[in-house]
């Protein structure tokens, strides 16, 4: 049955949903959100990577995916992160999406990565418009700056063509963020993606605030280090103080560290478990840690 989350709210399932999440203390309405800087349009805190969602075609292997999704968007989440380059996510997400009907209420994101030049970077925008079966992307990234000379112009144009809404960049790897600096001081963008986290904080240093100062939209990636973050945390149980800004589990310790830095808009962990959507979607009800906690979280992560 394809259901709308219009239809699913007014049919009180959100509520019985809501219910059933551990710790739930408010609806879909009450998530936090961020404005993107270009155009004031609000967007939730926490998203969904997919970097993971390059399956096949077999029902055993798309089913999880499809509950993840649907539990993403029954729970009010928007952006969803994918590229060309993660075998057939793209496929994937465009079958899934198109299943449960909900293309209009996501903010989809995918990349470009093509360096032979404009028309190989036309054919892939085009390809990629095709598997995801739209007519045009929310966000339109330069995957880790591959072709970036030709690319943004194009993606100007197929902007003011209405076929893309926003553009913009990205990385995860320090070894490229003198290039990626120069690039976000030269160019006009509405967003930078780019890795952040209690494990790997360097981005803060220069990237972060130049974001702000330049207008541009925050993605982070990695938040969970890919999650190799939660086995440093082993069996270590949670501080009391976590409660201080309404966190109940790892997860949402580690992305409300990355939620609260100011210049952060969106943060995209991969999620191919629903159990983790509902874990994660937490994160974006209550209190944020302020100046003064997350001071003390990067301390205690650093003595792990
Ligand atoms: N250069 C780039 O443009 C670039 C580079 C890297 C990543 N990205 C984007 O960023 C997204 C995120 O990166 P990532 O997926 O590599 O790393 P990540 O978000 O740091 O970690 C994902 C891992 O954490 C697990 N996880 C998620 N929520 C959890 C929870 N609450 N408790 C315990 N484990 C949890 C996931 O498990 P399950 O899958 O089992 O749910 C998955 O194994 C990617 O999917 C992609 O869209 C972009």
């Amino acid at each position: 049955m394809k259901i709308t989350r219009r239809e699913f709210t007014k049919a009180g399932l959100g509520t019985a949903l809501l219910a059933a999440v551990p710790g739930a203390i408010a609806g879909p309405e009450d998530l936090i959100r961020r404005p993107i800087p270009s155009s004031g349009e609000e967007i939730p805190v926490v998203g969904l990577g997919t970097n993971r969602y390059g399956v096949d075609t077999s029902d055993a292997a798309r089913a999880p995916l499809r509950e993840s999704l649907a539990r993403f968007h029954e729970l009010g989440g928007t952006v969803v992160d994918t590229a060309p380059s993660y075998r057939t996510s793209e496929s994937v997400l465009g079958d899934l999406i198109d299943g449960l009907g909900i293309r209009d209420e996501i903010f989809l994101a995918t990349k470009v990565d093509k360096t032979e030049g404009r028309e190989a970077s036309d054919a892939q925008m085009n390809d990629s418009l095709a598997k995801m079966r739209t007519s045009s992307f929310d966000l339109m990234q330069v995957h880790n700056l591959s072709g970036w000379r030709e690319s943004l112009p194009l993606m100007r144009e197929w902007r003011e063509e209405g076929r893309i809404r926003y553009i913009g960049i990205t990385t995860s790897r320090a070894n490229q963020y003198e290039d990626f600096e120069a690039v976000m001081r030269a160019e006009e963008l509405d967003f930078i993606q780019v890795n952040y986290s209690l494990e790997q904080q360097e981005s803060a240093e220069r990237l972060l605030p130049l974001a702000a100062d330049r207008g541009m939209g925050v993605i982070v990636n990695r938040a969970f280090g890919g999650g190799r973050i939660f086995e440093r945390l082993g069996d270590q149980p949670l501080p009391d103080w976590a409660a201080e800004f309404d966190c109940s589990s790892w997860g949402q310790f580690l992305l409300k560290y990355v939620i609260s830095h100011p210049s952060v808009t969106v943060t995209i962990p991969g999620m191919t478990k629903a159990r983790h959507v509902d874990d994660n979607i937490m994160a974006m009800h209550g209190r944020l840690p302020d100046a003064e906690l997350r001071g003390r979280m990067e301390q205690m992560f650093a003595e792990i």
